[in-house]
C-alpha cells in the first residue's frame, strides 16, 4: 500500500515533471483545451481511463455510454479525474466474418492506449462476448490498476407467455422453421422478442458467462455481473465502480494481484456451476497467458469436470438473466459452492480488496429453482471434457448440454456406455455445409457424425461459431434433432448442441481433421477422453504427405489487412487464440 505520494502516480510523468518542463507543458496544454485545469492535472489526483466499448455499432454495450456518466461521478467523488476513450467496437452479431477476429485487435489497441497515455487506473466496460476478454487481456498485459464493469444483460424476452432467450430462440426456431411449424414472419417475431431492452444476451451464452467469470476472477465488484442493464442497480454499481478504482490506484491493487492462478481455478469451478460457454476456456487461457499464469484445457477438465450445474439458465436450463439476478447472481452461486466446499480458493482477493469467500459467504440464494443447491443440482459433472487423439491434440466438449435423446442414441451401448462411433460427413467451412447438408445424395443418416473444418483461427480468421450444425431437414422431419458434431471452429454459447469443438490444431494448421474424408469412421470415447480416426497410420501418413505436397489445407484468401496479420501470428484455440508475439510483453507498466 503506497498511500498517495505524488510521484507514485504514473500520470505525473506526463503532467507534472519539473525535470522536463518542455514535455510536461506539451502533454498538459492540450488536456486543458476543453476545460480541465492545471490544478486538477497537477494536484496528484489519480487519472482514470474509462475504456468505452459501447457505440451505435455495438448495441450490446451501447448502454455503457449512459453508465459511464455514473462511473465519472464516482471517480470524481473519490478524488480522481476521468478520461473516457473509445475501444474498437466488437459486436458479436454484427461483425463480418466474425467478431472473434477483432478480440485481438481491440486487445492490441487498448494495450497501446493504457500504456501510452497518462492513466493511473482504468474502468473496463465489458459486456458483449469478446469485449470482456479483450479488456481483461489488455489490463493483464499493461497491469495498471483495473476494474471491470458489466453493462448487464437485457431484460427477459417473452413470447406468448414463454421466456425467449437470446440466441437459443434462434437455434430452436430455425428447427421449427425447417420443419414447417412456423413461417418466416413468426420466426422473425420470435427472435425479436428475445431482445426487449438494452444490454447483452440474456441467456447463459458467452456474454453472461464471461461477465460472470470477470466477477469470479475478482475483477468486478461483488454482485455486479448479473444486474440487468436497465435496472437502477446498474447505474448505482457504475458509481461504486468509479469510486473503487480510485481507491485501487491508491492501494496499487493491480490485475496481477487479483487474477492469480487461484482466481482462475475459482473461475473454472464457477464456470461449470453456471453452465458457462465453451468460449470461456479460450478467453481465460488467453488472459492467463498474458499474465504469465499457467492454464490449459487439462486444467479445465481436472478442476471443472466434476462440478455440478447449479444455474438453471437457457440453453442448459429454462430461466434468463433477470431471474439469475433476482436469485442472487454470482455471489449466490459462490455461496452454494462454498457450502459444499467446492470453491478451491475462497481467499483469492477481489477488486474490493476482500477475498471472494468473504464477499459471498453471507449471501442468500433467493430462488433455488434458478440457482440450485449442490445437493440438488440441475446436472452432475457439468464441466468440460478435454479430448485428445489422432483427430486433434485438444478439443472441448460441454457435457452439460448433452440431451437425453443423444445419450440414449449414442452413449447407451451397454458394452461401452461412454463411447460413440460412426461414419463422418466432412464440411469445409460453413458455406460448404449450407450447400450440401440437405442433399439426400450425401447419405447423411441418424448414425452420421458431422465434421466442420476450416473454421479455426487461421482457416476462418478468428474462428467461426459454426461447429453446432443442424441435421438435414429430412432428418429433423423424422424427429432427429441433433447429430454429433466435431470441428475446429467454435460454438455459440447460446447453443445446446452436443459438439466437440475448438479442435486444436485446426485443419489449416494441418491438424488431424485436415486428413479426414467423408465416409471415414471416427470413434469418440468420453471416458478415456479420446477421439480417433479409424484409419490406418500408413493411410493417414500418405494423406498427409499428399496434402503437404499440394500446399497444405486450402482456406479462403484474406479480405482485410488485419486478417492477414492475425493469421500470420495467431495461436490455436486451445492456447487462447492469442497473438504469439504479444505473450512476452507482460506487466509492461512496471517494466
Ligand atoms: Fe452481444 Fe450476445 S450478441 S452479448
Ligand atoms: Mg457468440
Amino acid at each position: 500500500m503506497t498511500g498517495n505520494s505524488r510521484k507514485t502516480l504514473r500520470s505525473q510523468e506526463w503532467f507534472d515533471n519539473p525535470d522536463n518542463p518542455g514535455m510536461t507543458a506539451l502533454y498538459l496544454e492540450r488536456y486543458l483545451n476543453y476545460g480541465l485545469t492545471r490544478e486538477e492535472l497537477q494536484s496528484g489526483k489519480p487519472i482514470i481511463g474509462i475504456a468505452q466499448t459501447g457505440s451505435d455499432l455495438s448495441p450490446c454495450n451501447r448502454h455503457h455510454i449512459e453508465l459511464a456518466k455514473r462511473v465519472r461521478d464516482g471517480i470524481v467523488a473519490a478524488g480522481g479525474i476521468p478520461l473516457e476513450f473509445p475501444v474498437h467496437p466488437i459486436q458479436e452479431t454484427g461483425k463480418r466474418p466474425t467478431a472473434a477476429l477483432d478480440r485481438n485487435l481491440a486487445y492490441l489497441s487498448t494495450v497501446e492506449v493504457l500504456y501510452g497515455y497518462p492513466l493511473d487506473g482504468v474502468v473496463l466496460t465489458i459486456g458483449c462476448d469478446k469485449t470482456t476478454p479483450a479488456m481483461l487481456m489488455a489490463a493483464a498485459t499493461v497491469n495498471i490498476p483495473a476494474i471491470a464493469l458489466s453493462v448487464g444483460p437485457m431484460l427477459n424476452g417473452w413470447h406468448r407467455g414463454e421466456r425467449t432467450g437470446s440466441g437459443t430462440i434462434v437455434w430452436k426456431s430455425r428447427e421449427r422453421l425447417s420443419a414447417g411449424e412456423i413461417d418466416y414472419e413468426e420466426f422473425m417475431d420470435l427472435v425479436a422478442s428475445s431482445a426487449p431492452s438494452v444490454g447483452y444476451c440474456n441467456t447463459m451464452g458467452t456474454a453472461t458467462t464471461m461477465n460472470s467469470l470477470a466477477e469470479a476472477l475478482g475483477m468486478q465488484l461483488p454482485g455486479s455481473a448479473a444486474i440487468p442493464a436497465p435496472y437502477r442497480e446498474r447505474g448505482q454499481i457504475s458509481y461504486e465502480t468509479g469510486r473503487r478504482i480510485v481507491e485501487m490506484v491508491r492501494e496499487d491493487l493491480k490485475p496481477s494481484d487479483i487474477m492469480t492462478r487461484e482466481a482462475f481455478e475459482n473461475a473454472i469451478v464457477i464456470n461449470s456451476a453456471i453452465g458457462g460457454s465453451t468460449n470461456a476456456p479460450i478467453h481465460l487461457n488467453a488472459i492467463a497467458r498474458h499474465l504469465g499464469v499457467g492454464l490449459d484445457n487439462d486444467d479445465w477438465q481436472k478442476i471443472g469436470h466434476e462440478i455440478p450445474l447449479l444455474v438453471n439458465l437457457q440453453p442448459a436450463g429454462e430461466y434468463l438473466g433477470e431471474d439469475y439476478f433476482h436469485a442472487g447472481g454470482v455471489p449466490a452461486v459462490v455461496m452454494e459452492l462454498m457450502k459444499a466446499k467446492l470453491l478451491p480458493n475462497p481467499d483469492a482477493i477481489t477488486a474490493n480488496g476482500r477475498g471472494i469467500g468473504d464477499n459471498c459467504k453471507d449471501v442468500e440464494n433467493l430462488n433455488e429453482n434458478v440457482i440450485r443447491t449442490v445437493a440438488s443440482p440441475l446436472k452432475e459433472h457439468a464441466g468440460f471434457i478435454n479430448l485428445k487423439g489422432s483427430l486433434f491434440d485438444s478439443a472441448i466438449m460441454k457435457t452439460s448440454v448433452i440431451s437425453p435423446e443423444f445419450r440414449e442414441r449414442y452413449l447407451s451401448n451397454p458394452d461401452d456406455p461412454e463411447a460413440f462411433e460412426g461414419p463422418v460427413a466432412v464440411f469445409d467451412g460453413p458455406e460448404d455445409y449450407h450447400h450440401r447438408i440437405d442433399d439426400p445424395a450425401e447419405g447423411i443418416d441418424e448414425g452420421t457424425i458431422l465434421i466442420m473444418r476450416g473454421a479455426g483461427p487461421i482457416g476462418y480468421p478468428g474462428g467461426a461459431e459454426v461447429v453446432n450444425m443442424q441435421p438435414p431437414d429430412y432428418l429433423i422431419k423424422r424427429g432427429v434433432h441433433a447429430l454429433p458434431c466435431i470441428g475446429d471452429g467454435r460454438q455459440s454459447g447460446t447453443s445446446g448442441s452436443p459438439s466437440i469443438l475448438n479442435a486444436s490444431p485446426e485443419a489449416a494448421a494441418m491438424g488431424g481433421l485436415a486428413l479426414l474424408k467423408t465416409g471415414d469412421r471416427v470413434r469418440v470415447d468420453l471416458r478415456k477422453g479420446e477421439a480417433n480416426i479409424l484409419v490406418s497410420d500408413e493411410e493417414l501418413g500418405a494423406r498427409r504427405k499428399a496434402l503437404e505436397e499440394a500446399g497444405g489445407y486450402h482456406y479462403p484468401d484474406h479480405q482485410t489487412p488485419w486478417q492477414e496479420i492475425q493469421r500470420s501470428m495467431v495461436d490455436q484455440l486451445a492456447n487462447g487464440m492469442i497473438l504469439k508475439p504479444a505473450v512476452k510483453y507482460q506487466k509492461i507498466a512496471q517494466s
